[in-house]
């Protein structure tokens, strides 16, 4: 567990069983992160015993709340049963080899943030992945590269 991840884990247990307190924790973990990442929201979901689901309606809901790190394209591989038996696990290396990262780590210039998720809701697009938001169906890992340009090119533009 990184030291941001354990950080995460007390303030999710300091605010566990006090009402209306997902949001005070939600906000002390962007406080230190600038952003609620997927582990994060995982991790308040288990130790709050709040839904999945309930932490991302507040999330989106409030447009206080970001996502991603600032500046920073968040490949999320799903890894759940259709996509993995579709092969993403071709993809994840695909990804894994152009950007030379591991899943859970970052490029160094901070652009590139690749991580593997449990199943994103959409199995019939398998295997799936999704950047920032923006769901890639049907992958393969010729795509990997198309998608690392594009996500390079809109950087470029902002
Ligand atoms: S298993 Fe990947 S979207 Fe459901």
């Amino acid at each position: 567990m990184s030291e941001e991840t354990s950080k995460a884990a007390e303030i999710a247990d300091k605010w566990r069983k006090k009402r209306g307190s997902l949001i005070m924790a939600l906000h002390e973990i962007q406080g230190i992160k600038g952003y609620v990442a997927w582990e994060d929201a995982v991790m308040l979901s288990e130790r709050m015993d709040v839904p999945l689901a309930r932490i991302y309606e507040v999330l989106t809901f409030y447009n206080f709340f970001k996502l991603v790190a600032p500046g920073k394209a968040v490949i999320s591989v799903c890894t759940g049963t259709a996509c993995y038996l579709k092969g993403n696990d071709k993809v994840l290396e695909k990804f894994k080899s152009e950007l030379k990262i591991k899943e859970g780590e970052s490029t160094p210039d901070g652009m590139f943030h690749l991580q593997c998720v449990r199943c994103v809701g959409c199995c019939g697009l398998a295997p799936v992945c999704v950047v920032n938001g923006k769901t890639y169906g049907r992958m393969t890992p010729e795509q990997v590269p198309e998608i690392l340009e594009e996500w390079k090119k809109a950087f470029k533009e902002d």
